[in-house]
Order: structure tokens, then C-alpha cells, then sequence
């Protein structure tokens, strides 16, 4: 493991965020975590794996640990089902396409989320009816101060809307460094319930979806509505949907009868933040390199050049924005790292 000093960050994070990062090695095992972890002349580490869920607003005068663990291996197999244990730097959509190439079945609508495996039971991160819990058996995270390995249950994790254990009293604790799931191999469990989902298979006269379908069907729909990190900077849905009680929802429901709502169970219902933002015209609006996409409004980007600040102002006049409209307080998705 080689200590790096003053290097930009801009390719480690989805946005392109041009940060430097005072100290910075790559980790491409678990020995070079517990090594990185306990050189005490760095005594502030830095986490970063895909880079994909953050917002970088300065320099990282830190020791930032880049993850970068790899390997997949099959810990469990019966006639119906198959264990995997995953390494945290493998990345996520190409995870997903090589358990279509085995017809394992779970993750396929979950397909082309960015980032890393590590790093996707932080958020528990989910699209198109279907989470990270819904397939997750376990997963192994190193505490940063012992370097003691520990195994983490399901339960254990606390896992719910975009939140876990490792967002709340986990947080800055642990490096996760790998996650077990379980998939099917057979009588997979298809789940096109979501309408976009129902609607692309439909364009292309499928009936009878298999997983590559679903996977397929997913690609086209996040193509369409989400950008690549790769041509424009973004960290996908920057702000989570609103979660409301009944009652506020009532009173928003009468005033905004046209707005798309889900209900979450009987006392709560979740507002799409993207049309709460649309509807106070952000949608697509620049300023400078930091912008609100034109598909969809919950992501912002940096059309090149933007700084981490610039963004982050514009999140805050977003908010602000949508307080005042619709007296409903949305939240950052995305860490903001000051
Ligand atoms: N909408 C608008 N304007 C917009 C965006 C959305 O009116 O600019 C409306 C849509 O028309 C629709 C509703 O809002 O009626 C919901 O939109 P969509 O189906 O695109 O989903 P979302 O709630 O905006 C969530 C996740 C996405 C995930 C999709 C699909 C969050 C914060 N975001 O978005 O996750 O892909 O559902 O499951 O929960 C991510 O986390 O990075 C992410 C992209």
C-alpha cells in the first residue's frame, strides 16, 4: 500500500467534483485496510469506494482510503438458491449483469445503479419496487478504530428507506468489506409492478419477462430519465422523497389533487420530490456548471466545472424553494462531506 499526497479526487467521485485530497491510498485488500486504518500519523481517514452518493464541498484534508477490494465467491448453493459473497470494491452494475449471466434472480431491477457493493447497504439502495434488503443476507464491515472484523446480520442493520445502521449510529464506524446476498437460481420472483417497468416490456411485446428482460427494461427506463456519471457529473436522486403523515397529506392531497403520491402504509405517504421541484421550475435550470437535470428534477449536475459549493448552494435553494411552495422540508439523499 502506497501513501499518495495531494491528489484530485475528481475522478473518484460521480459528480467530477475537482477536490484534493491531502493523503490517499488505494486499498485492494483487507490487509491494506487494517495497515491504512491504523498508521496513526494520518489520524483523520476518508472513506470512498464508487464515489457515487456524495458531494464533496472542499478539500479533504484527510488520509482518504480509496476501496477498491474485488472478488466474488458462491458461499451457499442449493437447488433453488445461491449465496454470494461479494468484495466491496466490485462495482455494482457489473455485479448485476454477471448474476444475469448465471440466471441468478434478485437484483435485476436494480440494474445500472452506480457505485459500489460496499457502499450500497449504507443507503440501502433500491429502484423500481425492489431494495438491496430484499436480497441481502449479511454483510462484513472492519471498525476503523480496533480494525476487528464483524459480521453484520440483516436485522442488525436496520435497514430502511435510504437509511441503515451505517447512516445513523454506525456512521463513520465502519468500512464495509464485503456483503452476502442470497438469489434465486429457479422460480425466480419477478417483480414488474412498476408501472415504467409494465410499460417498456409492453413496447417491446414481452409477456413473458425473463430476468435479462426486467434488467434490460431497467437500463432503457434510467437511460432515458437519468444521466450517465460518465458524460454529465451527478450522484443520482440527490434529494430523498418526502415521507408525510396522513394528515399533512390530506391537506397537501385537497390543495394539489394532480400531484403522483405512494402510500408507505396507512399513516404515511411518500410525495415524489422530483414533481415538488419540477413544480417550482427547477427543472432543467443552469446556473453556471451546476444544474437540475431536464428529465428529472430530483438529480442535480455539474455540466463540467462546478464546485462542490455551487451545487450544494443550489440544493439549499431548491429546498428553501419547495418549503415555501408546498410547506413540505425534503432532505439531501447524497452525504454532504464539509
Ligand atoms: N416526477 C416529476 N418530475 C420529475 C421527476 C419525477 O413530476 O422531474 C414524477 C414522475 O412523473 C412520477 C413520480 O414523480 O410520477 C416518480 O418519479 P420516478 O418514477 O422517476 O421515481 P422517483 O421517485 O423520482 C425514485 C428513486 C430513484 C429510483 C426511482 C425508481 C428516490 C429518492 N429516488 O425516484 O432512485 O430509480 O424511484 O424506483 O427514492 C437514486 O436513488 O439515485 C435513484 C435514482
Amino acid at each position: 500500500m502506497e501513501v499518495q499526497q495531494d491528489i484530485s479526487l475528481k475522478n473518484y467521485n460521480t459528480f467530477g467534483i475537482n477536490s484534493q485530497a491531502k493523503y490517499f491510498a488505494e486499498i485492494n485488500s483487507e490487509e491494506d485496510l487494517r495497515t491504512a486504518l491504523s498508521l496513526n500519523d494520518y489520524p483523520k481517514k476518508f472513506i470512498i469506494s464508487g464515489g457515487s452518493n456524495m458531494l464533496l464541498t472542499g478539500a479533504v484534508n484527510a488520509f482518504v482510503l480509496h476501496i477498491n477490494i474485488k472478488g466474488i465467491s458462491i458461499v451457499k448453493e442449493t437447488e433453488n438458491n445461491v449465496t454470494l459473497k461479494i468484495n466491496a470494491g466490485e462495482n455494482w452494475h457489473e455485479l448485476v449483469l454477471w448474476t444475469l449471466e448465471q440466471n441468478y434472480g434478485g437484483l435485476e431491477n436494480m440494474s445500472l445503479i452506480p457505485g459500489n457493493v460496499g457502499t450500497a447497504p449504507i443507503q440501502n439502495i433500491g429502484a423500481y419496487g425492489v431494495e438491496l434488503k430484499d436480497t441481502f443476507v449479511s454483510c462484513e464491515a472492519m471498525h476503523m478504530q480496533t480494525q476487528e472484523i464483524k459480521s453484520f446480520s440483516k436485522s442488525e442493520c436496520k435497514f430502511g428507506y435510504r437509511d441503515s445502521f451505517f447512516k445513523n449510529e454506525g456512521k463513520g464506524l465502519y468500512v464495509i468489506t464485503s456483503v452476502t446476498l442470497e438469489l434465486t437460481k429457479k422460480n425466480h420472483c419477478l417483480n414488474t409492478s412498476y408501472g415504467a417497468i409494465e410499460t417498456e416490456l409492453e413496447r417491446n411485446n414481452i409477456s413473458n419477462p425473463t430476468l435479462k428482460d426486467i434488467s434490460n427494461a431497467v437500463i432503457a427506463i434510467r437511460q432515458s430519465k437519468l444521466p450517465d456519471p460518465k458524460v454529465l457529473g451527478n450522484s443520482g436522486s440527490f434529494f430523498k422523497n418526502p415521507v408525510v403523515s396522513k394528515s399533512e397529506f390530506g391537506t397537501f392531497s385537497k390543495k394539489h389533487p394532480e400531484a403522483p403520491f405512494y402510500k408507505v402504509s396507512d399513516d404515511a405517504y411518500k410525495i415524489p420530490a422530483g414533481w415538488l421541484i419540477e413544480q417550482c421550475g427547477y427543472k432543467g435550470k443552469r446556473f453556471g456548471d451546476a444544474g437540475v437535470h431536464k428529465n428529472q428534477a430530483l438529480v442535480l449536475v455539474n455540466y463540467g466545472n462546478a464546485t462542490g459549493k455551487e451545487l450544494l448552494d443550489l440544493a439549499y435553494q431548491i429546498i428553501e424553494a419547495v418549503q415555501k411552495r408546498f410547506g413540505i422540508a425534503i432532505a439531501p439523499e447524497v452525504n454532504i462531506i464539509k
